[in-house]
């Protein structure tokens, strides 16, 4: 260790420049580097684990050996800066801004429209940015896979795709991108589809622009000899030496400091389990760990490499070597293709992988199968370790000493006659550990088909990679057959033991999959025998691997009308306002606003325990804390100390008691982040449980544990009816909840104005006016002196509401408290412990139908687990009352809403509200009442659907026209009838493969019921330059609606877009406004707009008639001349919506927005896995304001609806701990989940009376028609059921997990 005390300087660049830093903590992280010291916030925070990728930046580095210098994307925020020496870092901001010329992926992601909240953004092009560094032309897989691990929230995806596949060649000749046809349905004539985007327009690429290799960092590369160097901080120090020998000697005298590598092992380690060593050495510029070495039995592969370069180099070898020699290569191909994401596998290596000995790793089970073995060095010399039963001894422990390093993995070659296959199921396709994950090894004497060995490991069964040594036993040296097969079945279910406390759950699934690993392997190896002419006469399905192309899709909707002037932007494809600034890392957050002087972090202290009493809150060792500066309790806010919703109170900070893990007690300010941090956990609670706590709908129900009022609608006599029906059917549903995983976590900084008890708000809040009013009231001072400004949010959904409002206060009392800005920004896990989400539902109903499927009664009753505290669930409840009905006309209909009181963390308003829930227990209630009568469950759907003038269970008369055009329109968009046959088909073609399809309507009520809520205001002003700043209500959460407000103005005052300018949310601009939800801020604050800009069209009147032909700035000249205002407000009261809950009637809605969608999915009965072939929704917005803002409302709520209904499942332990807390443990659908074939229609010559311009809200009606894939899975699991001779309605709960698929398939595997 031959620096000093502060350590040795790190030189790198970032962008193009210079960076020497003296003092290097190990702790600090490149992301927090480039935000917080370079204020580089282009770079996203957005979970802080390597699982999301908004913090993607692209490091380069020389390679002196061969001269070359190679560039790859990485997760910022698990790369140690001090592994950065002598790299080069580029950035969102590296490669292109508005000041200068943005790059083309910028360009062709933000017009393609693929940046909606951009919060993902910065990350998504640098991924692409990086591939097409290496890869100038890359193939649409290419694309698919650099994206794997960058997750969006916002677009699902298909419009990011579209503009990053203008890079591929293949695109380049196709002029039938967006708006072309490809997808089967009838052609529709290119020439009169409106397109998206003109790629025409798109900059070319052109690569000598691009930011070149600092030639400084090639000297020093070539020239210097390197040296160990040493980073200290105030917990830990790294040492990184160059030498082998050097390495061996710092491990012999510090066996416990771990190797630090790719750090995507021990980087969560260090964040999430809050684990510190004071040493730790980073040999990642030792040579000897990164040497490629070919023998006779095969090659040794230096354990420095990450997994990409090994794939790489093993790609090579199977080039070089014959097929027989490389079986064990492939095999380990395919499941690198799966572990993590490109930018994991740009860092994490193969020795971190080996020694990291996780039990669901991936490449463990494979490389031990394939009679791997590691080469390693300690102090006493070289050795060689198998790599095999005994090497595996629990999760992160080895046979290896501490000490010894591991240097190389020998990878043999396969013989002739051998046979090396590896399979994995996990709960999302790409990027997620597996729940099983295999690697089998079997070889024949040549000719024969007596097995003469057979390696079979497993991970996921245990605590470690395991061996299934007694089914290896019962199979080698028998000829491989169904009889030796059936018995090593027998022995593979008795070896493994899945106790239902296995690790992660879903023991009967682990135990299913197993065995159907075990039969896919077989009918590989049969296939094989056979192409070896060993064996004859056997017909093996052929299991490929679900279909995986993603094709062109059609985006669909109308011209404006002819006569509309060229310069009004309403009715066209406007990109979002902002999409440019966002896709160059200039769009600022609340977060990446610039810390003030003395600034402050407030990180929140939560109960640990689900139904207690505090005894004591201990805060000194918080206190003794280096950067500690206070801690908040309830006793320090000086006005309200609670909230109240729906008539109850919910305490901002918990005194005496607590009702569920996650509740905030108190907070601590420090000086940074990190302080702040390990301050909180330094906090120790003492409690005094209460009474058992409930956690599930099934408990509060038993012990009447509700939240008051509970609901009813009825129309009809259901009682009557179901005496006078042919057959009558009780059902029930689960759905799970959901959260909202916007990409920015919640986030507040507070300013006091230290004059007045003035106090500046900045939040990624849904509704600055109840922020204001909330921590007026919680500092007992005027709300004038509270002002809240929003500029943006990465992604709310509903998430951004009630919660937000909480931590705003307690940041407030903060900052009263101090006098000092105070800033809380939730780390990811937080903010899902703390935050809930959707609620979760569980659905009875009673239905009486006839044997023509007419339905003619049904008594429905929903309880939704609404959590600790009321929020909004009694709203919840009552809007799931409301669409009780979808789209059916069901003459006796009751229906009955209880919001369960629980002690998890309160659930909370979500995208949909209630309604995809309630709609999926209708569909579901269809559904088997078709399964019940054998009839398709369309044509049960077609049969109840309202019809001519109609009306609601709550008595309104409405038009189901739209409606139905919808239904036809979709059905014949998707050829859903001649699909249907070919389904059919394929079922019957297919024992272990099944394909489902299913089409779904919805009938949306847009606006609140609450008539209040329904107002809006506007401030318009014009500036003397003729300039136009807007501020309304509505805060642009990724929904464009500041996009649509600019087209309102530029439509109104004749004047193009680019003149008219939103800088923020403001509460001191445009007072007393309500929360953006409920699909309505477009229909809300346009209509206030639209009065402000008449108002100031109207004074302008004068001047324009002085002037006819005066332009507008002149105009504005004038009226500044004439002494005429050129600033107005402007107001909407809204619709008059109201309910009477005692009358069960009203006018809760204005208008209803419709849709329909059908999807097909083809399904793997074996796994569970399926894949979503193709998808056509068409959709009624009225007259589109924005067809490129609505349709990326479409696809984005339909793909979050397919997480809700097949991905999304919240773990819970039993004693109410969220365990999925962070997308390694929570799936939200990703680039592999999109449809293969995504095709969006709106509906043509539809008219809205009740809506600006005869638009209508879309935000969140479509995000229920994710549920067609839901419904799609059941008809394909209805079709396996059938291979076994099942029939009749079945459960199957939401979400459709693969565990839940596969069991409910029964195959025989799933049935022992
Ligand atoms: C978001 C994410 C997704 C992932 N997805 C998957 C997946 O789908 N499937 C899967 O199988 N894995 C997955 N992983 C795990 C990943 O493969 C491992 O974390 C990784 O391979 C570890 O390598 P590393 O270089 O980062 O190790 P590090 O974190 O740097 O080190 C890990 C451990 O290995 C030890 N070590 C490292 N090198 C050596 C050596 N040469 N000799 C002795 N000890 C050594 C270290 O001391 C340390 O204890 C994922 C990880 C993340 C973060
Ligand atoms: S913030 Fe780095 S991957 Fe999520
Ligand atoms: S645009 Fe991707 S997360 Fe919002």
């Amino acid at each position: 260790m031959s620096a000093g005390a502060t350590g040795d300087t790190l030189c790198f660049f970032v962008n193009g420049k210079k960076v020497t830093e003296k003092h290097v903590d190990p702790e600090t992280t490149l992301l927090s580097f480039l935000r917080e010291k370079l204020r580089l916030t282009g770079t996203k925070y957005g979970c802080g684990g390597g699982g999301c990728g908004a913090c993607t930046v692209m490091v380069s580095r020389y390679r002196p050996a061969n001269k070359s210098i190679c560039h790859y994307s990485v997760n910022a925020c698990l790369l140690p800066l001090c592994q950065l020496h002598g790299a080069a870092i580029t950035t969102v901001e590296g490669i292109g801004s508005t000041k200068t010329r943005i790059h083309p992926v910028q360009e062709r992601i933000a017009k393609a429209h693929g940046s909606q909240c951009g919060f993902c953004t910065p990350g998504m092009v640098m991924s692409m940015y990086t591939l097409l560094r290496n890869n100038p032309q890359p193939s649409l897989e290419d694309i698919t896979q650099a994206l794997t691990g960058n997750l969006c929230r916002c677009t699902g995806y298909r419009p990011i795709i579209d503009g990053c596949r203008t890079f591929c060649q293949q695109e380049a000749n196709c002029c039938q991108l967006n708006g072309g046809t490809n997808s089967g349905s009838k052609e529709e004539n290119p020439e009169e589809t409106p397109l998206l985007f003109d790629k025409s327009q798109f900059l070319p690429i052109d690569h000598t622009q691009e930011l070149i290799f600092p030639p400084e960092l090639i000297l020093m590369a070539e020239t210097s000899s390197p040296q160990t160097l040493t980073f200290r901080g105030e917990r830990v120090t790294c040492v990184s030496p160059v030498l082998l020998e050097e390495l061996v000697q710092l491990k012999t005298s510090n066996p416990e400091a771990p190797l630090i590598m790719g750090n995507t092992k021990l980087g969560p380690d260090f964040k999430f389990k809050g684990v510190v060593h004071p040493l730790i050495i980073s040999p990642i510029r030792v040579l000897e760990l990164f040497e490629v070495t070919e023998t006779t039995h095969g090659v040794w592969v230096g354990t420095g490499f990450p997994l990409s370069e090994i794939w790489a180099i093993l790609k090579k070898l199977c080039r070089q070597f014959p097929e027989e020699k490389t079986e064990l290569f492939r095999a380990l191909i395919q499941q690198l293709r799966n572990v993590g994401s490109q930018q994991i596998c740009n860092v994490a290596t193969l020795g971190g992988h080996i020694m990291s000995a996780n039990p669901n790793s991936d490449l463990n089970p494979i490389l031990a199968a394939g009679n791997c073995s590691v080469s390693t060095i300690s102090s006493g010399g070289w050795r060689e370790v198998p790599l095999n039963q005994e090497f595996f001894l629990s999760f992160g422990k080895t046979v290896l000493r501490p000490e010894e390093i591991v240097v190389s993995v020998l990878i043999p070659f396969s013989r002739k006659g051998e046979l090396v296959r590896a399979f994995r199921q996990a709960p999302r396709k790409e990027c997620a550990f597996a729940t099983i994950t295999t690697g089998m090894r079997v070889l024949f004497s040549e000719g024969f088909r007596v097995v003469e060995d057979v390696s079979i490991y497993f991970g996921g069964v245990g605590p470690k990679t395991a061996k299934a040594v007694q089914t290896c036993a019962t199979i080698v040296a028998r000829p491989w057959n169904a009889e030796t097969l059936s018995q090593a079945y027998e022995v593979l279910v008795k070896e493994f033991d899945f106790p239902p406390s296995i690790p992660g759950g879903k023991a009967e699934f682990r135990r299913s999959l197993t065995l159907s690993f075990l039969f896919k392997f077989n009918l590989e190896v049969l296939q094989s025998l056979r192409k070896m002419n060993v064996i004859e006469n056997i017909v093996v399905e052929n299991m490929e691997p679900l279909p995986g192309e993603i094709q062109l899709s059609q985006q669909h909707f109308q011209h404006v009308s002819k006569g509309q002037s060229d310069q009004d932007p309403v009715g066209r494809a406007i990109i979002h306002s902002s999409a440019i600034s966002q896709a160059t890392g200039e769009a600022i957050y609340c977060d990446d606003l610039p810390k003030t002087d003395g600034e402050l972090f407030l990180s929140l202290v939560t109960s640990s325990r689900a139904h207690a009493k505090i005894i004591n809150v201990d805060v000194s060792d918080a206190l003794l804390l280096p950067g500690v500066v206070d801690v908040i309790t309830a006793k320090d806010i000086p006005g309200k100390k609670t909230r109240m919703f729906s008539g109850y109170d919910e305490e901002m900070l918990a005194q005496t008691q607590v009702s569920c893990i996650g509740q905030i007690v108190c907070a601590v300010l420090a000086d940074t982040r990190a302080h702040a941090r390990r301050a909180a956990s330094a906090v120790n609670i003492s409690y005094e449980d209460l009474s058992e706590p409930i956690f599930t709908i099934e408990d509060a129900i038993k012990r009447s544990s509700y939240f008051e009022p509970r609901r009813k609608l009825e129309r009809g006599n259901v009682e009557e009816a179901f005496k006078s029906v042919d057959l009558v059917h009780e059902g029930a549903i689960r759905i799970g909840g959901q959260e909202h995983f916007y990409m920015e976590t919640q986030s507040i900084l507070v300013l006091p104005v230290r004059e007045q008890a003035e106090f500046k708000i900045y939040a990624s809040s849904q509704s600055p006016t109840s922020v204001q009013i909330a921590v007026s009231e919680t500092l007992a001072i005027p709300a004038n002196r509270v002002s809240c400004h929003v500029k943006r949010l990465g992604g709310a959904f509903g998430g951004k509401f009630v919660k937000t409002v909480i931590l705003a206060c307690i940041t407030s009392v903060a900052a009263w408290k101090t006098n000092c800005a105070v800033r809380c920004v939730l780390e990811r896990g937080e903010d899902m412990l703390i935050t809930g989400g959707r609620h979760p539902v569980l659905g009875k109903y009673k239905v009486g139908f006839q044997k023509d499927g007419r339905i003619l009664a049904a008594d429905i009753q929903i309880w939704t687990n609404a959590g600790n505290a009321v929020d909004v669930s009694i709203f919840v409840a009552e809007k799931i009352l409301l669409h009780l009905d979808n789209a059916y006309n069901i003459p006796n209909l009751r229906g009955r809403a209880a919001a369960c009181r629980t002690n998890l963390p309160s659930n909370t308003s979500f995208r949909g509200f209630g309604v995809p829930q309630v709609a999926c227990v209708i569909e579901n209630l269809i559904s088997d009442v078709g399964l019940t009568l054998q009839r398709p469950v369309d044509q049960v759907r077609e049969i109840n659907m309202y019809k001519g003038p109609s009306l609601t269970h709550y008595k309104v008369e409405f038009s189901p026209e739209n409606l139905l055009r919808c239904w036809d329109e979709c059905k014949a968009k998707s050829d859903f009838c001649s699909r249907r046959i070919a389904v059919d088909t394929f079922n019957e073609q297919n024992r272990w493969k099944k394909r489902g399809l299913s089409i779904i309507p919805i009938k949306y009520g847009i606006a609140f019921s609450e008539g209040v809520m329904n107002q809006s205001a506007a401030l318009v002003n014009i500036y003397q330059d003729g300039s136009v700043l807007v501020t309304h209500g509505g805060t642009e959460m990724g929904q464009g609606v500041h996009t649509k407000m600019q087209q309102v103005v530029s439509r109104e005052l004749h004047i193009p877009m680019s003149k008219v300018y939103i800088g923020e949310t403001s509460t001191n601009a445009v007072p007393n406004t309500f929360i953006s939800a409920a699909s309505f801020g477009t229909d809300a604050n346009g209509m206030a707009v639209k009065n402000a800009c008449q108002t100031l069209y109207q004074r302008l009147e004068p001047v324009r008639q002085k002037n006819p032909k005066g332009t507008w700035e002149s105009w504005v000249s004038a009226a500044v001349m004439e002494k005429i205002s050129l600033s107005a407000t402007g107001f909407s009261r809204g619709p008059d919506s109201y309910i009477d809950w005692d009358k069960m009637e009203g006018q809760p809605f204005p208008y209803f927005t419709y849709g329909v969608c059908c999807s097909e999915v083809e399904l793997d009965c074996l796994t569970g896995d399926y894949r979503t072939m193709r998808t056509n929704i068409v959709a009624d917005v009225g007259q589109s304001l924005n067809p490129s803002v609505d349709i990326g409302q479409i696809e984005g709520a339909f793909m979050q609806g397919l997480g809700l209904f097949t991905m999304e499942e919240l773990k819970f332990s039993p004693c109410g701990l969220l365990y999925t807390r962070g997308p390694s443990q929570y799936k939200i659908p990703a680039v592999c989940d999109l449809p293969l074939s995504f095709n969006i229609h709106l509906l043509s010559d539809s008219n809205n009376p009740h809506a600006i311009y005869s638009s209508k809200g879309i935000g969140e009606p479509t995000l229920f028609l994710g549920s067609s894939v839901f419904f799609a899975i059941k008809d394909a699991v209805a079709a396996a059921r059938k291979e076994v001779g099942l029939s009749g309605p079945f459960s199957l709960d939401s979400p459709a997990t693969a565990e839940r698929i596969c069991l409910a398939c029964a195959s025989p595997f799933a049935q022992v």
